[in-house]
């Protein structure tokens, strides 16, 4: 079951909020759908699941209606129409104590200008929903001191907030969440006030928290690469309607309209796409046991240099050059063994990103073999495959790939991987 589902969600502010759903019902833009009316749309039939465990991201320009729709999870904010589920139990149906209960119990939010209260402690404020709850004074602390452990905040706890810096006040709000306890955390644009590198550092000490507490994440955020690290899915806005919804790869290698290739258009893509996402089939792969004539036979059909070699399990061996097969020609050899070398090409998972494939691939003699989960090769990536896939990866336009400063410009990656190169 998901944990949280949303069904045909609208939200409109102004008056007469009815006809307007019925307007924007059939898909039409809001600002024409809504010509005339004294009426705001803020978010337009969004439908969407959430898996437990999962990091959702919300993603959009300012007005999209990110932080209505946010606000209508945990039933701040009362749908015009449509369904909220946590948990299976339909929030629209819950009378305002039951609503209070569900967000002290099962859902926690983060904002972006997390207001501490300027005369507690660190911990008192990390403790405060529990306070709130109602619950005795040693068990609130020695929550919230387990809760700043798992931020890094330990030492400051009986600090005021006023000792602590930008980043570290927005981790005593990622710590309040957190002490609380709930299966869900709803974070509205909790980062996005830090500067670039501290919020770096929160976003992996996030994903490092998700690893160990696999907590239902919906995350609300206007920036694409925040969005991209930290996501499992996405899902981008546009004018309130929810345009795609899917994995950072899924969003950057097949944009559903013209308006998300827009928005993605100046990502790193290098940071998001994979090998597994850019690897290809092998030309030629052996079993050990294969003979030296079979080799050679290979070679010549596929003229290459090059055979990939696996052995029990189909696990990747190495390689078997085209100077090792006719030694072995020569040697009378029956199988490959003893032939097989592994300095000839490099070896990667499937999941490196290709950012980190230009120097594997700069060095490997050959294409780079892309190992699976078991050591099984599961694709090859040549050289001339890394850098059109990454020319490919542009949406709609092919535009020339602007290299990025991460990854080493084409022209500089011939001169790294010299004359060597034969891929
Ligand atoms: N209480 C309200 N009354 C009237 N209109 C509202 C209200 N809250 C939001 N809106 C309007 O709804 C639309 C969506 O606003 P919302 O705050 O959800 O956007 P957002 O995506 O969170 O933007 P931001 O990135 O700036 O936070 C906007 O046009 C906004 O002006
Ligand atoms: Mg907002």
């Amino acid at each position: 079951m998901s944990a949280l589902a949303v069904q045909s969600l609208y939200k409109i502010f102004g008056n007469r909020a009815d006809e307007a759903v019925r307007r924007l019902a059939d898909g039409a833009p809001r600002a024409e759908a809504l010509a005339g009316l004294p009426a705001t749309a803020a978010v337009v039939d969004a439908t969407f699941e959430v898996r437990p465990g999962e990091i959702f991201v919300v993603m959009g320009l300012s007005g999209s209606g990110k932080s209505t729709l946010i606000r209508m999870l945990n039933g701040l904010l009362r749908p015009t129409s449509g369904s909220v589920r946590v948990d299976g139990v339909e929030l629209t149906s819950l009378k305002p104590a039951a609503l209070r209960k569900l967000r002290r119990d099962k859902i926690s939010m983060v904002f972006q200008h997390f207001a501490l209260m300027p005369h507690r402690t660190v911990a008192e404020n990390a403790g405060y929903a529990l306070e709130v709850a109602g619950l005795p004074k040693p068990e609130r602390r020695e929550r919230a001191m387990e809760a700043l452990r798992m931020v890094g905040l330990t030492e400051w706890a009986d600090n005021l907030p006023h000792d602590l810096s930008g980043g570290m006040r927005q981790r005593v709000g990622l710590a309040r969440a957190l002490a609380a306890g709930t299966d869900i955390l709803l974070m509205d644009e909790a980062f996005s006030a830090l500067d670039p590198l501290i919020r770096r550092e929160i976003q992996d000490q996030l994903l490092e928290l998700q690893a160990e507490l696999g907590k239902t994440i919906i995350f609300i955020t206007h920036d694409l690469n925040e969005a991209m690290r930290l996501g499992d899915r996405i899902a981008v806005m546009r004018d309130g309607r929810i345009v795609q919804i899917g994995t950072a790869e899924e969003i950057l290698t097949d944009p559903a309209n013209g308006y998300v290739a827009q928005f993605v258009a100046d990502v790193d893509r290098t940071r998001i796409l994979t090998a597994a996402s850019v690897m290809e089939k092998p030309h030629q792969v052996l079993d050990v046991g294969a003979g030296p004539r079979v080799a050679a036979k290979a070679l010549r059909d596929t003229q290459t240099s090059v055979v990939y070699v696996t052995g029990p399990g189909k696990r990747f061996l190495g390689t078997v050059t085209e100077d090792e097969v006719l030694r072995a020609l020569r040697e009378n050899r029956t199988n490959l063994d003893g032939h097989v070398v592994t300095d000839q090409v490099r070896t990667v998972t499937e999941d490196t990103s290709v950012a980190d494939l230009f120097a594997d691939c700069a060095e490997s003699r050959h294409p780079v073999a892309v190992l699976d989960d078991r050591g099984r090769l599961a694709g090859v990536i040549p050289r001339i495959t890394l850098l059109s896939a990454l020319a490919s990866a542009t949406p709609d336009e092919p535009a020339p790939v602007e290299p990025s400063p991460a990854a080493p410009a084409p022209a500089d990656l011939d001169a790294a991987a010299g004359k060597e190169m034969s891929a």
